[in-house]
């Protein structure tokens, strides 16, 4: 499979890079520029990027790169601080930027060398987002200049008979005008890429590859119901079916019909389907517990000893199979960022559990690629596009203490809302929407008679990484409609709100 490698420097943009260069067909991998010249040229790349990175190349400090890497007779193009490393590496001299003149941050207009393999097809001028306080002042031997603005004579360098590429600017952000084009440019004009990348490859390969780690082993997965523990059981089902036995702990605390509709899907592959009801044992550890932090715990600690119990009874089991994917890879950083994810990514797995071996089988797919695998492994598009579901489920919905009845009442007129959302077709605009029970009672009338029941808040947000979110402005009429329904079919609420708080200053749940 031809690949590219993603040299990185500690950019912020270095997973986009990455899925730039796969959406375009390409299969990328990000590497720590750590990585030894002699395991880079194992990979056989067809190509390598350098990312940017915070460092001025002059820092003694400064990330380095092997100058081997300009031997391999492969083609590279470095962005921003690769780029200054590039042009530093090869008998260039890069200096801080003397005054405005050639530090530049933000959309630049930009003039281009449609001459340059790089910029082939694309206009003459367009914007480009810099974000450089480093200026080359000498080119190295070879190199041309393929792109200035105003204050900068040479935003990009070519050495076109080497296939050497330097661009200051950032062509994977989107303000990159074009920038898309340019990274397609490098990889299909300079490096010779097919585009043979494809979610099908993957699967098939990924499928090879399980059966021939496993062989006859046993494998275990947690499974929570979430899109990435789901598509990595339904891939590990595919490669190893019945050796593969997936545990999946109903804490009676999902939404409606959530752990049928995860049995419903799983039962029917051929890998081995455990659910455990254990509904009643947590609610049972729950009952007069009305501390947030307090409930988590439980949660946490009940589904960790729930979990023991189920693996003893399956016996010795090789491997156990997660569902970590690449951002959790990358953002360890350096070293073996799997292991580190053991402990605390499988959702509370006993220490006491031996295992051979850990398999990730979606350990280096984006999030929407899973997405896409997830469809072509044929998971139901519920699954597929499930929003995020904090693992103590309802638990942390509902304000105060946790009962059987709030915990119904809550499944109903959240379903409610979540139908009336997707009825509407905003459901997939929307990123996270839910309800939340309060611990609040007031008055109201309905028919002729009092009522004094709880107060049911709606809570929509939108966000990218769910770090910070904005409150989804849903439109007025579909508020009205989901708040009468919600009254009039789920007894034991009256009232209805709708949470207008951004995160920060709130969270996005409420517990
Ligand atoms: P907050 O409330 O912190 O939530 O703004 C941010 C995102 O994280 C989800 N969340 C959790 N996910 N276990 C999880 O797996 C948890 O304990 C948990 N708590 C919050 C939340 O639903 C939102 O998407």
């Amino acid at each position: 499979m031809e690949k590219v490698v993603i040299l990185d420097f500690g950019g912020q943009y270095n997973q986009l890079i990455a899925r730039r260069v796969r959406a375009c067909g390409v299969y990328c991998e990000v590497k720590h520029h750590t990585t030894p010249l002699d395991a880079l040229q194992a990979m056989e790349p067809i190509g390598i990027i350098l990312t940017g990175g915070p460092n001025s190349v002059y820092d003694p400090a400064a990330p380095q790169i092997d100058p081997g890497v300009f031997a391999l007779g492969v083609p590279v193009l470095g962005i921003c601080y690769g780029c200054q490393l590039l042009a530093h590496s090869l008998g260039g001299r890069v200096v801080p930027a003397a005054g405005e003149a050639a530090r530049e941050y933000g959309k630049t207009e930009t003039y281009f060398d449609t001459g340059c393999r790089l910029f082939h097809g694309l206009p003459e001028t367009g914007v480009s987002w810099m974000s450089h306080g480093d200026y080359m002042e000498k080119v190295p031997e070879g190199f041309t200049l393929a792109a200035h603005s105003g204050a900068c004579p040479n935003v990009a360098i070519a050495d076109e008979a080497r296939g050497f590429y330097g661009v200051q600017f950032h062509p994977e952000v989107s303000h990159t005008e074009n920038g898309t084009k340019m990274l397609h440019n490098f990889l299909f004009e300079v490096c010779g890429a097919k585009g043979e990348w494809s979610m099908g490859d993957y699967r098939a390969n990924a499928v090879s590859q399980l059966r021939e780690k496993i062989g006859d082993g046993k494998v275990l997965l947690a499974l929570s119901g979430g899109v990435d523990s789901s598509v990595a059981a339904a891939l590990l089902a595919e490669a190893v079916g019945e050796q593969l036995t997936c545990v999946f702990v109903d804490h009676g605390l999902m939404r409606k019909n959530e752990g049928d509709e995860v049995e419903a899907a799983f039962s029917q592959w051929k890998a081995r389907f455990i659910r455990v009801n254990a509904g009643e044992r947590f609610l049972k550890k729950l009952a007069g517990v009305t501390e947030p932090e307090e409930k988590r715990r439980i949660v946490g600690e009940e589904f960790i000893r729930v979990f023991e119990e189920e693996a003893k009874k399956l016996g010795h089991v090789d491997f156990l199979a997660q569902g970590t994917i690449y951002p959790d890879v990358i953002e360890s950083g350096a070293g073996d960022a799997a292991v580190i994810k053991s402990h605390h990514n499988v959702g509370g797995l006993p220490d006491q559990v031996d295992f051979r071996e850990i398999v990730e089988p979606l350990r280096l797919l984006f999030k929407d690629e899973v997405r896409q695998l997830g469809l072509e492994l044929g998971l139901p598009a519920q699954f597929v596009f499930r929003q995020p579901f904090p693992g103590p489920g309802l638990a942390i919905r509902i304000i105060g203490e946790v009962t059987k009845e709030k915990a119904d009442m809550l499944r109903e007129a959240d379903a409610i809302f979540r139908a009336g959302l997707a009825e509407a077709g905003l459901d997939r605009e929307t990123d996270q929407y839910f309800a939340v029970l309060t611990n609040t009672r007031s008055v109201g009338v309905m028919g002729d008679g009092r009522t004094y029941d709880y107060t049911l808040a709606l809570r929509a947000v939108t966000t990218s990484d769910f770090m910070t979110a904005g409150w989804a402005r849903l439109p007025y009429d579909l508020l009205d409609q989901v708040s009468t329904k919600i009254v009039n079919q789920v007894p034991g609420i009256n009232r209805v709100v709708y949470d207008i708080t951004s995160k920060p200053p709130a969270t996005v749940e409420w517990e």
